[in-house]
């Protein structure tokens, strides 16, 4: 910023123009690299102070020598350029890119700013909740560090059950001094939910569980040992197979495209009864067969099954603590049905990514193909 004061070869007007243009210039390019409130505010003081400011200095300057006839001229141009100071002030910041240029060029590309985009999984588990949402599910959570009762004895896996070795379990150290149904391990898929929630609160339950869940395996193309589920829980008076049926139906060709076929296989869990695998017709190759159904034209997608008596049963003796009539989950009287779904699984089909490690590898040019 320049402390010299120019010089005003005469009063008449073609030096008056000249010398207030030369000034209206000095403001704009000052104006125009402000980028910060502490520069804004030193310009102001330099411009506008009251004693040192520039316009008082110059002014003093130029009206000690001007004719009488020239005051007024000089006066409506100190005026103007007051103005147009007060107006630089009142103007949004520049940023860094057009104050460097020193004003405006508009030859010059725009400023980017690239919003934020949500994590792929993050994305594909609000998918898959939101088809629910319309159906009338509402959101639960429940905790990754669980007990052995909610994650597996509750649901039908009672100690040492070989079942339980298709869920490679983190336990928690130094637990072997509790009773088997108070030790924590990290929860190995989202069904303890479902206990959590007929625990506390009675029938309908229409609810679906998003979340983290963790296994002790190696990691390799299609295994991670921290990965993502959707829970469903649907539990009300007359709930049969066939609901079960239709809302996966629904929910596959809401994710998938309406032309997504579906079909139920018999399966196995040990809370659900009967249990099954759905599969969906290859997306790839519309179900004639290709590599990535393994030439068979479906691919299997989540475990579902009607909830299993025996887990109405834990759920019963759990309320009965409080209230020792409680018949609420009679299996006469309520049924239900449950699935889970792995969202990497979904988010690899939906997006044709071959490798689960791309979505942990935190790289910014694998991510921000999904936006
Ligand atoms: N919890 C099962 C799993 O992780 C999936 C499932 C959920 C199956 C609900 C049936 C009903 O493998």
């Amino acid at each position: 910023m320049s402390d010299h004061i120019p010089q005003l070869n005469s009063h008449g007007e073609p030096d008056l123009e000249a010398a207030f243009a030369t000034l209206a210039a000095e403001v704009r390019t000052e104006a125009a690299a402000l980028t910060t409130p502490d520069a804004q505010e030193a310009f102001r003081l330099h411009w506008l102070g009251r004693k040192q400011g520039r316009l008082k200095l110059i002014s003093d300057a130029w009206l000690k020598s001007a004719p009488a006839e020239a005051r007024k001229p000089l006066g409506i141009r100190f005026n103007q350029l007051k103005q147009q100071i007060e107006q630089a002030l009142e103007a949004p910041l520049a940023t860094a890119s057009t104050a460097a240029v020193q004003g405006i060029d508009v030859t010059l590309p725009g400023a980017i700013r690239t919003p934020g985009i949500p994590h792929p999984l993050l994305k594909t588990m609000q998918e898959i909740v939101q088809v629910f949402h319309h159906l009338g599910y509402s959101t639960n959570l429940g905790p990754q560090v669980e007990t052995d009762f909610y994650n597996f004895e509750a649901l039908n896996f009672p100690p040492n059950h070989p079942a339980r070795d298709t869920q490679d379990t983190l336990q928690i150290a130094h637990q072997s001094s509790k009773p088997s149904r108070d030790r924590l391990l990290m929860r190995t898929h989202t069904s303890p939910v479902q206990i959590r929630t007929m625990v506390a609160q009675a029938p309908p339950i229409r609810i679906v569980i998003p979340g983290k869940v963790h296994r002790n395996d190696a990691a390799d193309a299609t295994h991670s040992p921290i990965f993502h589920q959707v829970e469903g829980l649907c539990v009300d008076t007359n709930i049969t197979f066939s609901d079960l049926k239709g809302t996966l139906d629904h929910a596959m060709k809401a994710l998938f495209g309406s032309d997504v076929k579906t079909r139920f296989f018999p399966s196995f869990f040990p809370f659900t009864e009967p249990s099954a695998d759905v599969q969906i017709s290859c997306i790839f190759c519309g179900g004639k067969g290709c590599r990535k159904c393994k030439h068979s034209g479906w691919i299997e997608l989540l475990g579902c099954g009607m909830v299993d008596p025996a887990v109405f049963a834990a759920v019963t003796e759990e309320r009965r603590k409080t209230n020792p009539a409680d018949d609420t989950y009679n299996p006469e009287r309520i049924t239900g049905f449950a699935f889970g779904m792995g969202v990497e699984r979904i988010a690899m089909i939906q997006h044709g990514i071959s490798d689960i490690g791309h979505f942990y590898s935190g790289d910014m040019r694998f991510l921000e193909q999904f936006a």
